[in-house]
């Protein structure tokens, strides 16, 4: 190289490293809830590549499963861990316990190049009313034992032990429904307070789930485009502020309730906040795209809430796939909250930096698929009578969520609906040869039925089961290959 050009290289090079300087900070960014609640799961290393290509840099978890934690290894995506209800019970009577999960699931992956863990979560929803007080005086036992044994560890300065909440503990009365009139549940205010105190002095933030969709589920008079950010015809005015969108008022409804309970600048996460898109007339691809697109562009502006201005909002979007062995207790929209497909595509384009820019999100690449066929009502079936028990029995078995009311596949003939069933029990169990059948009604396709907005999936290739990993599955494949090659040679 002449020393002329080495001499502007390095012009360039000062050139660029002041450009780089001169970018922005970015802001900042969103998390995303990772949920493994299904019955085939797109390989852990496959999904964290395509976290890094679409830049999602914070990821929610359910558990410390090892799988998608050796998968996180030398990334820079920052981690929240959880330790499920189940525990709590254990976590909070035995201090030992709790210093096992975090050797086992903290420390042991902390270390210079592994995964980057930011947050423990203590718990998910422990006061939700529907567990009916279960969890109510294990939860702050088990959050001090967590933060005790970080601590113990050395890691307690940058790892911090939390607790998701929902946002039903918090409230404002019928009489005043404004952001500033809220408070904590008068029957759980004491413990929730005992909690926020501790968090408040292990620096550690208050997590809180918010479902501005769930709000709109549950009443039928709810002003659809509240739950939205561009704007509401009928704003809620509480003093000098205005409120326009149901997340910013149930939001400052916490403000205000940390704030009577002395802790007004305490640092708050979104644990959870999405939008599903199939199970409900209102869970579609265009709300979900427009509420979460508008979360991001909101979080991320910097603007932050009428009580709480001037501070970008850290949320962790509902979620990165969907999960269709989810219970659909709280309704069928429950398996379809994923930004992704099942297998990793993405259901819409979403602009992760909340700039205006209308971006596609890249999908998981190098997903495997079952064989492209699927299982179908014979046209010439005549022998009906057992079809509803058999349409029952697949559903039972499977995933119906997209054939009820409001949902994608609703619009079928009863005919459509006992293929969509059939078909959901013969991909959910692999394409078996038996899973075809339904006491002959049933037939196997190379045509795929789907139309344009009702999808007859083919599942992915990756059972989550665990029975067909052991030995005998091992020794049965192997088995059926012998056999097969006894025949071919018997055949010669
Ligand atoms: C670590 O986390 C995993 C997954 O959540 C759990 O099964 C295991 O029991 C935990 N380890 C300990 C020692 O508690
Ligand atoms: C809570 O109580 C109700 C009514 O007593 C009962 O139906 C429900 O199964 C209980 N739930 C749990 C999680 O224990
Ligand atoms: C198809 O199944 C769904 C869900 O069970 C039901 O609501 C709908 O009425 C069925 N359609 C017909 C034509 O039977």
């Amino acid at each position: 190289m002449a020393p002329a050009e080495v001499f502007t290289n390095n012009i360039v090079l000062v050139l660029f490293v002041i450009f780089l300087t001169m970018i922005p900070d970015v802001a900042g960014s969103v998390g995303v809830n990772w949920g493994t609640m299904a019955t085939h799961q797109i390989p852990p290393h496959n999904v964290v590549q395509m976290l890094k290509e679409n830049g999602f840099d914070k990821v929610k978890l359910f558990d410390a499963d090892e799988r998608i934690m050796a998968a996180l290894i030398g990334t820079d995506i920052e981690v929240m861990l959880a330790i499920p209800n189940y525990m709590l019970h254990e976590m909070s009577q035995d201090p030992r316990a709790a210093t096992a999960w975090v050797d086992e699931n903290v420390t042991s992956w902390s270390y210079n190049g592994g995964v980057k863990i930011r947050y423990v979560a203590v718990g998910n929803e422990p006061f939700l009313q529907t567990y009916n007080g279960t969890y109510l005086h294990v939860t702050l036992p088990a959050l001090t034992n967590i933060q005790r044994a970080l601590d113990r560890a050395g890691l307690g300065s940058h790892v911090k032990a939390t607790v998701p909440f929902n946002a039903d503990i918090y409230y404002s009365p019928g009489s005043n429904p404004v952001p500033s009139a809220g408070d904590f549940r008068p029957d759980i205010r004491d413990l929730t307070v005992e909690v926020i105190q501790f968090l408040s002095g292990n620096d550690a933030p208050f997590t809180v789930n918010i479902y501005p969709f769930l709000s709109l589920y549950g009443d039928p008079n709810f002003p659809l485009d509240f739950a939205f950010f561009d704007g509401s015809k009928k704003p809620i005015t509480d003093g000098d502020s205005v409120y326009t969108n149901a997340f910013d008022a149930n939001l400052d409804t916490l403000m205000w309730s940390l704030d009577k309970a002395g802790y007004p600048d305490l640092q708050v996460l979104i644990g959870e906040v999405g939008w599903p898109t199939d199970g409900d007339k209102n869970a579609n691809i265009q709300n979900a795209k427009r509420f979460n697109q508008g979360l991001i562009r909101h979080a991320l502006s910097g603007n932050g809430t009428p009580k709480r201005k001037g501070k970008n909002i850290e949320v962790y979007l509902f979620s990165l796939i969907d999960e269709n062995a989810k219970a659909i207790a709280p309704g069928s929209f429950e398996r379809h909250w994923g930004i992704f497909e099942f297998d990793g595509k993405p259901k819409y384009g979403l602009d992760l930096l909340g700039l205006e820019q209308d971006k596609g999100l890249a999908p998981v690449e190098g997903v495997r698929y079952q064989l492209r066929r699927w299982c179908v009502l014979d046209p010439e079936a005549t022998e009906l009578a057992e079809l509803p028990d058999s349409i029952d029995y697949a559903c039972s078995q499977s995933d119906c969520t997209a054939l009820g009311y409001g949902s994608s596949c609703n619009h079928l003939s009863a005919q459509g609906n006992a293929s969509y069933a059939f078909n959901m029990y013969y991909q959910l169990h692999n394409q078996g040869y038996w899973d075809c059948d339904f006491s002959g009604l049933a037939l196997v396709t190379d045509k795929d039925p789907s139309e344009d907005d009702c999808q007859f999936p083919v599942m992915i290739a990756y059972a989550h089961s665990r029975k067909r990993n052991g030995i005998f599955g091992i020794l049965a494949g192997n088995l059926l290959f012998l056999l097969l090659l006894l025949l071919l040679l018997l055949l010669r």
